[in-house]
């Protein structure tokens, strides 16, 4: 039960993201929008808490758009893939507004300056798609640069050093875990 209520709470933010992504609204009913919050019934919240959020979801959407910069996308579906993070990115960003069981989250959620960066990853995951979708390098990179930027700048705000619920992210590859391994001599 619980379960099922925490998936309609994610559709619920996720349909407002669309719709403020210029879907039509609903025919009948207003619909809250942008702070991701309902204004009636009991408030959104996600059934994990954002420093998981951050480790399954933004970071692992972010890593493919930076190597996609050095490691071009070949096939169709490596494209189709790209797309795919481009798109959980911007919806993170959007998700990153509604708190969820971490012991942080509702006071970073509350917070004007949280919500900027947040609104600010939800763009910088626009502009990837944008980009993947007309398979432009260049756009893509510029994106990935944009991405930096965001995460930094809320990392320096608002990350303390050690996650509150002790999840961390992998570390990133770098450009030599790509380049072809220099023969070793017998
Ligand atoms: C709106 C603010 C915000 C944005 C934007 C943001 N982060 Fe975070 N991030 C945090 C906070 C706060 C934590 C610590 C969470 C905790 O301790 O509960 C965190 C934790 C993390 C962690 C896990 C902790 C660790 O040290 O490994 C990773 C990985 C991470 N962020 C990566 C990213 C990446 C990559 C981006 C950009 C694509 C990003 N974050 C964007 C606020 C943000």
């Amino acid at each position: 039960m619980l379960e099922r209520l925490s998936q309609f709470s994610v559709c619920l933010v996720l349909c407002a993201a669309l719709g403020a992504c210029g879907a039509p609204p609903p025919a009948s009913e207003e619909t809250p929008r942008s702070s991701g919050v309902a204004t009636t019934g009991a408030p959104l919240r996600l059934p994990i808490s954002l420093n998981a959020l951050m480790v399954a979801l933004v970071n692992h959407a972010a890593d493919p758009i930076w190597l996609a910069a050095w490691r071009t996308p070949e096939s169709d579906a490596d494209w189709r893939n790209l797309e795919r993070m481009a798109l959980q990115l911007e919806v993170a960003g959007a998700l990153l507004v509604v708190p969820g069981t971490g012991p942080m989250d509702d006071a970073w959620t509350a917070d004007p300056a949280w919500q900027a960066w947040s609104n600010r990853l939800r763009d910088a995951g626009v502009h990837a798609v944008d980009a993947v979708r007309a398979r432009d390098l260049a756009r893509v990179a510029s994106a990935g640069d944009e991405i930096v930027d965001v995460c930094e700048g809320c990392h320096i705000a608002f990350k303390p050093d050690l996650p509150t619920e002790g999840m961390f992210g992998e570390l990133s590859p770098t450009a030599s875990d790509f380049e072809e391994e220099a023969p070793v001599p017998e």
